[in-house]
């Protein structure tokens, strides 16, 4: 019975267990009666034997393989569960806009027993499991977690362990990290000019609230220099733009509704170092800010003992064109990349999938990783 163990063991007695058994009994017959140089020789036929009826008997190739094997590479297919908020939107040609090839981005749920991924944007899931397909998950297929929102705005974590695959964030460590922006380097050196700076210091917030510390901040620091407000309940903005309205200033505040590790919006990447204001940041610490930008692009709130002494030195920069300038010495290295919101996050979803297909992973600690 060795022969079952020649490299084909579990196909073999999988299948011909029973054929195998009769031509053994004839190679023991054959022992009894030739020398052993024949029981050899015949021994080699047996197993020759044996190995064709294994070959004739192995199962069909599992679908994957004979994708992989068709020649070109095999295209992907990512399913959107629900919009994110609701809000229906196109989904992306992931090779004209970016140049990734072979993916179909897609909310049509009839492509789900052959997608290899699915994505739930956790607001849209939260508190009701039933939001989740209900059909068995095929083998393959990775279902992942899309969260935006820092931790202070993201409940019910704890009823979804277990369930996916794989993390979409801004959070470092997410399968898939996708921040609100990043710097890019450029291979240019020639600085472009600032745009014409006449006022001092700028704030757009849409959703004011006393019991944030952007806005005990904001309070604090308004007694001692002058701050104009744009947003809901303020001033309009020019041209309803941010960065029409935000690059007349040279001071943004760049302040985060909450306050957690790597959770910098598009507050900083957009309205601040889009508009070429320098930005005044309020979020996690300066060391994490540093993780993203150079220390020199920003002015961090904590660097300060207090309120009066950070408006001191934004008045102190004001009147000193050279050091203010200095706070954009990044640009002669890099250019400012803002993520848009869905389509590069959906086809950064196709690229990784297609890049990882035949990992498999479970992540078992959704609510105290995104927490931490
Ligand atoms: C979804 O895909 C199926 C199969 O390709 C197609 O028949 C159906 O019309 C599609 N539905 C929508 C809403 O596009
Ligand atoms: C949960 O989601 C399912 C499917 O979308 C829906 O039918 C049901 O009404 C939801 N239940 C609650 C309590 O929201
Ligand atoms: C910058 O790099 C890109 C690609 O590497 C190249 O196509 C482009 O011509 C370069 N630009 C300059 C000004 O060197
Ligand atoms: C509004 O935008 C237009 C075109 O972008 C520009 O020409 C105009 O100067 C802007 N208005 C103000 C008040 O900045
Ligand atoms: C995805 O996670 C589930 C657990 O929820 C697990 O059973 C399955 O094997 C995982 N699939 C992959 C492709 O990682």
């Amino acid at each position: 019975m060795e022969i079952v163990n020649i490299g084909n063991e579990i196909l073999c007695s999988y299948n011909i267990g029973k054929r195998l058994n009769g031509t053994c009994k004839q190679c023991r017959v054959l022992v009894m009666r030739k020398s052993y140089a024949q029981f050899f020789v015949a021994a080699i036929v047996c197993i020759f034997f044996i190995l064709i009826l294994c070959f004739k008997n192995l199962p069909p190739p599992v679908p994957h393989m004979r994708l992989q094997t068709a020649g070109g590479p095999p295209g992907v297919t990512v399913l959107l569960w629900w919009y994110p908020f609701g809000s229906q939107c196109k989904m992306p040609d992931c090779a004209a806009l970016y140049g990734v090839q072979g993916c179909r981005v897609t909310t049509n749920r009839s492509f789900y027993s052959g997608a290899d991924a699915v994505i739930f944007h956790h607001r849209d899931i939260l508190g009701n499991v039933s939001r989740l397909p209900q059909n068995p998950r095929p083998p393959a297929q990775k279902w992942i977690w899309m969260n935006f929102e820092s931790p202070s705005h993201t409940s019910n974590l704890e009823e979804f362990e277990g369930i996916f695959n794989w993390t979409m964030s801004y959070k470092l460590g997410s399968d898939i990290f996708m921040p609100y922006g990043y710097l890019q380097h450029k291979n240019t050196s020639k600085p472009k000019k600032l745009p014409q700076k006449r006022k001092l210091l700028a704030w757009v917030i849409s959703n004011w609230n006393e019991d944030h510390a952007r806005v005990a901040f904001y309070w604090r620091l308004s007694r001692y220099i002058n701050i104009d407000i744009y947003g809901r309940d303020a001033m309009s903005l020019v041209n309803d733009s941010v960065v029409q309205t935000v690059s007349k200033y040279k001071f943004y505040l760049a302040f985060e509704n909450s306050q957690h590790p790597d959770y910098i919006t598009e507050k900083l990447w957009h309205n601040a170092l889009g508009s070429s204001a320098v930005p005044v940041v309020l979020g996690p610490s300066r060391w994490n800010y540093e993780k993203f930008l150079p220390g020199n692009a920003f002015i961090h709130v904590d660097d300060f003992s207090s309120p009066r002494m950070l408006a001191k030195y934004l008045k102190f920069l004001d009147r000193n064109p050279s050091a203010y300038r200095r706070y954009f010495s990044w640009k002669r290295t890099y250019r400012v990349h803002v993520t848009s919101f869905w389509n590069e996050h959906l086809c950064a979803i196709c690229t990784a999938v297609k890049a990882s297909r035949y990992q498999t992973k479970v992540v078992s600690d959704l609510a105290s990783w995104f927490n931490s």
